[in-house]
């Protein structure tokens, strides 16, 4: 085959090396605009993964480069002016320059003709003579930018603004140095690469850029404004910057996220970041051009498979580990653009933070690494939620939690479930036995499900309510076992189903309407959920005031009952959520139109309840943080707002949640997907929230709570077939101070043997 590599980056020299190395005969143009030792950047980090990958491809520049490399394992953050060092992060570090003369040298002696100082076309025409034409010429790929439309191009570009320095200063672990100036904060990321060199790169927000005047800089004196500004951490070595040729303020730079739909177009392919790009905070874009590099090759190369076929199969094959990748560098570029959310924690939980941010990093990944660290972020952790010095470590999860005068033995939460079993509102003894197995399950908190405040306000005729007086009775019956045979606090989360009622129990058909027996729906318009359900009478004030009138009875009820917590449920479309969000509140009077108008009845609503409610018992609001539907709907900012109005008015917690407020919603799923709502809404608002969604190893508990990501934590789904979730998680962590009920106590010790040599021939299998 001929081939034309354009561009002698990473990608471009080892796609070459690894087509001649599965095949001598295939004939390689590589064309370079630059000579062999220019180049842009100073180091790049991989991990040793992609060094065995490199093994595996070809020893030879393998083992080079593997000699070569200089290897670290401590990541040291400076912040407030204290020093966090954690160990066993094993990186390793080099020289972009000399991997690329590495990769050079190796290319040539496989018989790839190398052409420096060659600008290559970005027309397909001029490569007619050629069967593959390699578009590796990087981020600005001209090629690509050509045929944009053929590879459905999204380009973001990221808002902070960055300097790539080398330095002499031999960083002896991975260091973040954040420092403030009154401008703002500006902060970075240092890590050495060869035996004298070091990467410095200094990252700040374009506000503070503007602010500082670097906007408007010459390098020099910007250089120069560096030096003295991390002159702590450089210990007198000077800044080094290989973008001279970049004048005044343009040496700064904005990452540019890069995804292509389609990585190749007749015989015109992408590599490395021309089809893709990973922030540099996470150090992965040279191991992702690698990587494509290896695998295009080895397709190209494979029996069988015709050049497109091979194309399919080299997009196919790459682009889940690019996603991955992408989102754990978008994860880890917002991390560092919302900053100013996590500059008030203590160094040890920032550290924490930054550590795990990318989400890639958890808890229990941080015990394999450095244990002893771990176990000094459980202890402070510990300490701080039971204000006094705790000396044994134990897992955030089962760190206790005060909600005005109620305290909660851990973090872990039955989140509501509807469960469609009542009886004209009336619950029975599923429910009974459905709650008091989770609360002994050892969970600190359950949640009732959505109970409705009046029959019309059920979601379906299933659905449990306090709004008769034969209710009280009842619900105490659960509230009294769960108090008597558990530790756990209940909260009885009260709603009204407002445009999504009269509708099939769940099972039976989700959100749709009932054959027969429908009763009339209101809402904040006249919007229905879908054109299959019944539209609503947009509410009056009578009607409002109503609706407020049947809350606080069903508030003076769950005080009869015994409830410890009540929740007012104002997400996923009902009638609270139809207020608040614009998709369905198109009202022109004083509760519709700007989000304080549409937060003005739900607000009054949970005043009323907070009114009649005990000052010593506390109150949540379970909100839709984001209604997946971009500028239309409510967004995570939007939510950080709903939370402080909310709070304003007494509410102690705030339940995130997220959607169900719109049938053509596109959420994007994942583990934990919506816990950055939380994490946005605490850190931004400072109150107390709790995470909810797809949240199910006690690992994503530990660390979004060790991370400041919540307060509390709910799992659903997973209660549900596992009642006793929290007790297992107890004994598979060797916990001893979760309470068990007695009864269980006598097979305990054998029960925990069991689970603990579980989980370590689980760990032992994982690793
Ligand atoms: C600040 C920063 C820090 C980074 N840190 C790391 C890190 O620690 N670890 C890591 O793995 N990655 C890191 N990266 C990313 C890494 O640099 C890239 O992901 C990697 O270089 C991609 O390789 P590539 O060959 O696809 O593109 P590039 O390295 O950009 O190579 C493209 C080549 O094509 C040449 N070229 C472009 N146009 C033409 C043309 N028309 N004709 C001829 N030649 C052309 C260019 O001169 C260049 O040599 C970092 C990036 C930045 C910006
Ligand atoms: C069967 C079922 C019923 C639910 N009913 C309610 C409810 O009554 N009120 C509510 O706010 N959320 C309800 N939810 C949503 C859950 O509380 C939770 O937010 C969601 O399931 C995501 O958490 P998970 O991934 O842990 O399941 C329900 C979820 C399930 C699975």
């Amino acid at each position: 085959m001929r081939i034309a590599c354009l561009g002698g980056g990473p990608a471009g020299l080892y796609f070459a090396i690894s087509m001649k190395l599965r095949d001598p005969s295939h004939d390689v143009d590589l064309y370079e605009r630059n000579r062999p030792d220019d180049t842009f950047g100073w180091g790049v980090v991989f991990s040793d993964q992609t060094v065995d990958n490199l093994m595996a491809n070809d020893p030879v520049s393998g083992a080079v480069v593997r000699d070569e490399f200089a290897h670290w394992d401590d990541i040291e953050v400076h912040i407030h002016g204290q020093a966090v060092r954690s160990s066993g992060h094993g990186f390793i570090g080099i020289g972009r320059k000399r991997l690329l003369n590495i990769l050079q040298e190796r290319a040539r002696e496989l018989g790839v003709k190398l052409h420096f100082e060659h600008e290559a076309s970005a027309d397909l025409s001029d490569w007619s003579a050629y069967d593959l034409v390699i578009a590796a010429d990087g981020a600005n790929s001209r090629i690509r930018t050509r045929y944009e439309p053929h590879f459905s191009v999204d380009i973001q570009v990221r808002k902070n603004k960055f300097f790539w320095f080398g330095t002499h200063k031999m960083f002896e672990a991975f260091t973040f140095a954040f420092e403030e100036l009154p401008e703002g904060w500006v902060w970075a990321h240092a890590y050495r690469f060869d035996d004298n060199l070091s990467t410095f790169i200094v990252e700040m927000e374009p506000e503070t850029w503007q602010r500082l005047g670097l906007d408007r800089m010459e390098q020099a004196q910007a250089i120069a404004w560096c030096e003295k500004t991390f002159a702590k951490y450089l210990d007198g070595n000077a800044l080094m910057s290989n973008a001279a040729h970049l004048a005044g303020p343009a040496a700064w730079l904005n990452f540019r996220r890069i995804i292509c739909d389609r990585w190749s177009y007749q015989n015109l392919v992408l590599l490395g970041d021309a089809a893709h790009t990973a922030h540099f905070s996470i150090g992965s874009g040279t191991k992702l051009a690698l990587e494509d590099a290896i695998k295009l090759a080895e397709v190209l190369n494979r029996p069988g498979l015709t050049r497109e076929a091979a194309l399919v199969e080299y997009q196919e094959e790459r682009t889940v580990e690019v996603l991955k990748l992408q989102n754990s560098a978008r994860n880890s570029t917002e991390w560092f653009e919302t900053l100013d959310r996590y500059l008030h924690f203590e160094p040890i939980q920032f550290a924490y933070s930054l550590l795990t941010r990318s989400q890639r990093v958890s808890h229990e990944n941080l015990r394999l690494r450095d244990k002893s660290w771990l176990e000094s972020v459980e202890r402070w952790f510990q300490s701080r939620a039971r204000g006094r010095k705790v000396n044994d470590p134990a897992p955030p999860m089962f760190a206790p939690f005060q909600l005005r005068q109620m305290p909660l033995e851990n973090r872990v939460v039955v989140s509501p479930m509807a469960m469609y079993s009542a009886e004209e509102g009336t619950p029975n003894d599923f429910h009974l036995v459905h709650y008091g197995t989770r609360a002994q399950g050892g969970a600190g908190l359950v949640y009732t499900e959505m109970t409705c405040v009046s029959a019309e306000g059920r979601i379906t005729p299933g659905c449990a309510g306090m709004y008769a007086p034969e209710h009280v009775g009842i619900w105490k019956r659960i509230v009294d076992f769960v108090h008597a045979n558990s530790k756990a606090k209940i909260c009885l989360q009260l709603g009204h189903s407002g445009p999504k009622g009269s509708t099939k129990v769940g099972w039976e058909g989700y959100d749709v309407p009932l054959d027969e027996g429908n009763w009339p729906l209101m809402a904040a318009s006249d919007v229905p959920w879908s054109p299959e359900n019944q539209v609503p009478r947009p509410m009056t004030r009578a009607d409002m005031d109503e609706v407020i009138g049947q809350f606080v009875r069903a508030v003076r009820m769950a005080l009869d009952a015994g409830f410890d917590m009540v929740e007012l449920h104002a997400a996923h479309g009902y009638l609270l959520s139809s207020f608040i969000t614009p998709l369905t509140n198109r009202r022109t009077d004083e509760y519709g139109g700007s989000l304080d108008n549409r937060l003005r009845y739900p607000l009054e609503v949970f005043r009323a309840m907070r009114a009649i409610w005990p000052a010593e018992k506390p109150m949540s609001v379970r909100i839709s943080a984001n209604d997946w539907m971009g500028e239309l709907g409510i967004r995570p900012d939007d939510a950080v707002e709903i939370a402080r109005a909310f709070t304003e008015v007494g509410a102690d917690l705030i339940d995130v949640s997220a959607g169900q407020t719109w049938a053509d919603c596109t959420p994007v799923y994942g583990r934990m997907f919506q816990t950055p709502f939380a994490d946005q809404v605490r850190n931004e608002a400072r109150v107390s929230t709790m995470a909810v969604g797809n949240i199910y190893e006690t690992d994503h508990v530990n660390s979004i709570l060790a991370a400041g990501r919540a307060d509390l934590v709910a799992l659903a789904r997973p209660h549900l077939v596992d009642p006793m979730w929290t007790l297992r998680a107890a004994a598979s962590h060797d916990y001893r101070g979760a309470h068990v009920p007695p009864p269980y106590l006598a097979g305990q010790s054998q029960l925990t043997r069991n689970l603990k040599r579980a989980a370590e021939q689980e760990a032992a299998l994982r690793a």
